[in-house]
């Protein structure tokens, strides 16, 4: 069994840089398999996630190269469109290739993906926005299959679902006339994959209530730069929060940050942002915060509330979260308990700020909440046992070495 060992208690002073966005990331490369061409992208973070999108984009036919931080992907030679049910487990984003691969070819298979279990994850916005674009689409428990030649169309989201706009986006690039998406995300990183979509010869606007896209037929290769990972950094200005110190990172800006940079003061800590860097001092004394609504952005996001509950269960007082989005994002509560939290949950978490937390063995059970126990056991006296951290390595580079470089005392054990 793999563990992360951290010897906690450690205030973490420092600075590093921020790597490039999962969430960015994972959906160009899913349209990258829709191009006809060569695409290079920069600042393409060494996470396990990357590599499952890749292995998606050999299976296909493709070709890709991952060295030193450049992802090389060569679609020309992809002739599949199914995605096998063996890569779709690994990863639910694995969803993000379809749009793509029904465009180009005018029909995609695919399984029920797998990933990280955060409560319900239905597709049926990605299903109904591929049949509004005249898609055929036969679906069963086992997955859907789509196909067809796609006439854009008008398409209102009853929810702003990010990997749904997503592939709705990138389907419509090959549809004949023009797609409006209304209610879409708003999210940077759909923000991000829509100016790749344009360097590929895409015609995408996106406003800030629509997404409108001129179906232009086929997407050559491009060079491209992903923005930095807000969420990656928010964690890591959190766990210095909690410790106590002073950290610098590069490579992130508060605008990107966006709300996680007001609850951060809300929670009384110092920062201090430049025009590529924000710095974060923390006494550790940590204030707490009435209630915050987890929300589609602008709000405050849900891959940020696991590590904003360990943050507030050190906080002096009572804080409440209300997580919308995710209705299964709560198993880091019972094992911040194990820590000497006081958490508990009704519709939402009711969070009484404890003094300390003490070191306990917990177990990861997905990506954000295996942050979260790391970030607790950081500021936690005494020694943990974090099981399982391969769900962290899935979205955060280098983390090990990071927290390392900051002055935690953490060991890696596979
Ligand atoms: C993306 O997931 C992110 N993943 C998630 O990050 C993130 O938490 C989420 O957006 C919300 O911001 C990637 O970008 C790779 P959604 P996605 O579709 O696209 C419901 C992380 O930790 N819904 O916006 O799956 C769904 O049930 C990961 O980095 C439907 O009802 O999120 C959920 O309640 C976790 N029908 C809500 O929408 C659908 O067809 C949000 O889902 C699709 C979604």
């Amino acid at each position: 069994m793999s563990e992360l060992r951290i010897a906690g208690g450690k205030k973490l002073f420092g600075k590093i840089s921020v790597s490039g966005a999962k969430n960015a990331i994972l959906p160009i490369l899913g349209a990258a398999a829709a191009t006809d061409g060569k695409v290079t992208i920069y600042n393409c973070p060494d996470i396990t996630d990357v590599y499952t999108s890749a292995e998606i984009i050999k299976e296909l036919g493709g070709n890709v190269l991952f060295e030193d931080g450049i992802m090389y992907i060569d679609s020309m030679g992809i002739n599949k469109t199914s995605i096998s049910a063996n890569t779709a487990s690994k990863m639910r984003s694995s969803i993000t290739f379809c749009g793509g691969l029904l465009g180009r070819f005018k029909e995609v298979s695919f399984p029920i993906p797998g990933g990280c279990v955060l409560g319900d994850r239905p597709i049926d916005l990605h299903i109904d926005g591929f049949k509004a674009l005249s898609a055929e689409v036969f679906s069963d428990e086992s997955g859907f299959t789509a196909k067809g030649r796609l006439k854009g169309t008008d398409i209102h989201l009853r929810y702003p679902s990010v990997g749904a706009t997503q592939n709705i986006m990138t389907a419509a690039c090959f549809a004949d006339g023009k797609t409006v998406i209304y209610n879409p995300s708003k999210e940077p990183e759909t923000k991000d994959l829509a100016d790749f979509l344009n360097m590929c010869g895409a015609k995408i606007n996106t406003k800030s209530d629509k997404i409108e896209v001129e179906g232009v037929g086929n997407l050559s290769g491009c060079f491209y730069s992903v923005i930095p990972d807000r969420i990656e950094a928010g964690t890591y200005l959190f766990a210095a929060a909690m410790t106590g110190g002073k950290i610098t990172l590069e490579g992130i800006t508060a605008t990107e940050l966006g709300e996680v940079y007001n609850v951060l003061l809300k929670a009384g800590c110092e920062l201090k942002s430049s025009e590529n860097s924000i710095t974060l001092k923390s006494s550790g004394i940590l204030s707490p915060i009435d209630k915050i609504t987890v929300s589609p952005y602008p709000g405050f996001p849900t891959d940020l509330q696991p590590q904003l509950t360990s943050l507030l269960s050190l906080a002096k007082g009572k804080s409440i979260i209300e997580e919308t989005v995710f209705n299964g994002r709560n198993r880091h509560i019972n094992e911040l308990n194990k820590m000497g939290a006081n958490i508990s949950e009704d519709s939402s978490f009711i969070i009484n700020g404890v003094p300390s937390l003490h070191g306990a063995e917990a177990q990861c059970h997905d990506l954000r909440g295996g942050a979260a126990l790391t970030i607790a056991a950081l500021a936690a006296k005494g020694t943990s046992i974090i099981k399982d951290p391969e769900y962290i390595f899935r979205g955060y580079e280098n983390f090990v070495e990071k927290l390392k470089s900051l002055g935690a005392d953490i060991e890696y054990y596979s």
